[in-house]
């Protein structure tokens, strides 16, 4: 038995400074480790997740890894078999020390809470993703989608254009008006402050949770990005603010007024089920638990979707065959009709949910997330102490060529059912696994099988970057470094 605990390592570490460091030090000290393998260095290069990619490369059979961000030990998970030994154990439910940086912001919504809170939230929410719930979204997400193929129609024939935007303002329509129940018409007016504010507020996190000297707040405030982090809050936070006191105001009358135009009623909204909702002892949650819970959605609901579908369709874009294949599925479902999709159409679309699949394991939307372990415990054999920190990797995971061969290619069957038979159920999680999976990984696919099937109904696309140009950039979100660059060839009149 091996014991990974981080005092007993701390007397053997070498400080590193920086990235390029970390190579040669890492050949040696992967020679004197033996198994384990050690690593202290602090980041100081924004190449952080290609440097932690790399390793998991180079060690990818070795049976844990660990490493150093400034003072802090990470354990790195990259093996179906050791993230399921931390997933499917119920006690190590809280999330890692990075967290705290998503606080201000977020305060403890789902993603961010721990214990009892966590259990009692998600106990509340779930039934807010009902299948019922979600089809009334479909409406919105066909309209919406209208939108896009209206100003992607605008760039048809023109040439290359980057298409990450248009896509993920979209997207980001989408949640407001179902998670809110307010149009923000992001995709005509991209210059909103809010808007703004979701973007800047992301990066501002992320930057904050690559640089150790940051995290504390006097640091960060006085020499950080602690200004501007503190005026995008205020922006953000007063705009869901009032949405939720609106809404509360709309539904107060609703129900006071029996006599209402039930055809004057606003679409339902995840908020207004927050509004309604009560626990076991009949209590409501409060405006601050609300707000807590709408932000988390604005934050999670659409920058993973956003990029899960511009991720595929370069593949699309890159793999003509593959997108032949969808387009016949999508023609033996609406044959010429350009009627919106619904609920029968969306099951009957199983080659482009391969598709999804296959481009989310290539290009997992939350590419790493992390855990804090809450007991001690064995890893593959070796003693984890409670309180050390385990990053969970989907990105490199789905890239074992154990359960994925030639890991690279882009190959939707590998997910047809007869493909997918005795292959290890941790083996492709991208919306995580066990008891915190992704709440919204439903309603994430979709939107996104509306989407794409609405712009393969009416474009051919053709991809104008190769796969190494693409440059993942691995902060909070996957993103390609330099956009989704595409060109678009008109299929059919548009009506
Ligand atoms: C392709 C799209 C998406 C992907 C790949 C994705 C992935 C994930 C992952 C990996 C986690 C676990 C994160 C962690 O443990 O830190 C997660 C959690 C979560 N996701 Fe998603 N997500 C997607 C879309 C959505 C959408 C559309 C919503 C809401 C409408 C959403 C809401 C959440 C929430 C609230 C949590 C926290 C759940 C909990 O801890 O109980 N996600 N998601």
């Amino acid at each position: 038995m091996y014991d990974l605990c981080p005092h007993v390592q701390l007397q053997t570490v070498v400080w590193l400074f920086y990235g390029g460091l970390g190579a040669v030090a890492s050949s040696l000290l992967s020679g004197l480790s033996g198994y384990i393998l050690l690593y202290l260095y602090l980041s100081l290069v924004s190449d952080f997740f290609r440097q932690i990619i790399g390793y998991t490369e180079q060690f990818r059979d070795s049976p844990l890894l660990k490493i150093w961000i400034g003072p802090v030990p990470f354990l790195v998970l990259f093996h179906a078999e050791t993230i399921e030994t931390v997933l499917n154990n119920p006690v190590h439910m809280d999330k890692a020390y990075a967290y705290k940086f998503l606080h201000p912001w977020l305060g403890t919504g789902l993603l961010t809470s721990t214990g009892n809170k966590w259990r009692r939230r998600r106990k509340l929410l779930t039934p807010t993703f009902h299948f019922s719930i979600l089809t009334e979204f479909l409406e919105v997400m066909n309209e919406q989608a209208e939108v896009l193929v209206e100003k992607l129609d605008k760039e048809a024939g023109k040439g290359p254009f980057n298409c990450f935007n248009h896509v993920t303002l979209c997207a980001l329509d989408i949640i407001c008006e179902t998670a809110m129940g307010k149009k923000i018409y992001a995709q005509s007016n991209y210059d909103s402050e809010y808007v703004r504010c979701v973007y800047k507020m992301s990066d501002i996190i992320t930057r904050r949770q690559r640089m150790p000297w940051f995290w504390p707040d006097f640091f960060y405030n006085y020499f950080g990005e602690g200004w501007e982090h503190n005026s995008c809050l205020k922006v953000l936070h007063s705009f869901t603010s009032n949405v939720i006191y609106e809404r509360a105001e709309y539904i107060a009358y609703i129900e006071s007024d029996s006599e209402s135009d039930q055809g004057m009623r606003k679409r339902r909204a995840f908020l207004d089920m927050l509004l309604k909702t009560t626990d076991e002892e009949g209590n409501k949650l409060t405006h601050q638990d609300i707000q807590e819970e709408v932000d988390t959605f604005m934050f999670r609901g659409h920058d993973t979707t956003a990029a899960a579908m511009n991720w595929a369709i370069h593949l699309l874009g890159s793999h003509p065959e593959v997108q032949r294949k969808v387009q016949q599925e999508l023609q033996e479902v609406f044959g010429v009709s350009d009627r919106p999709i619904n609920t029968e159409d969306l099951k009957k679309l199983h080659y482009l949910e391969c598709v999804i699949k296959e481009s989310l394991r290539l290009f997992p939307s939350v590419p790493f997330f992390a855990r804090s372990i809450c007991e001690d415990c064995h890893i593959n054999g070796f003693k984890v102490p409670k309180g050390a920190n385990a990053i969970i990797m989907p990105y490199s995971l789905h890239r074992d060529p154990r359960y994925f061969p030639q890991p690279e290619e882009f190959r939707p069957e590998r997910f047809m059912p007869e493909n997918c038979v005795g292959r290890h159920p941790y083996a492709f999680i991208p919306f995580s696994a066990g008891l915190r999976n992704c709440i919204g990984q439903r309603f994430a696919v979709m939107e996104e099988k509306v989407i794409l099937a609405s712009i393969l109904r009416y474009f051919n696309v053709e991809a104008c970057q190769k796969r190494e140009d693409l440059r993942p950039l691995g902060e909070l979100i996957l993103r390609p470094e330099k956009g989704i660059w595409i060109k678009l060839e008109k299929r059919k009149q548009q009506h």
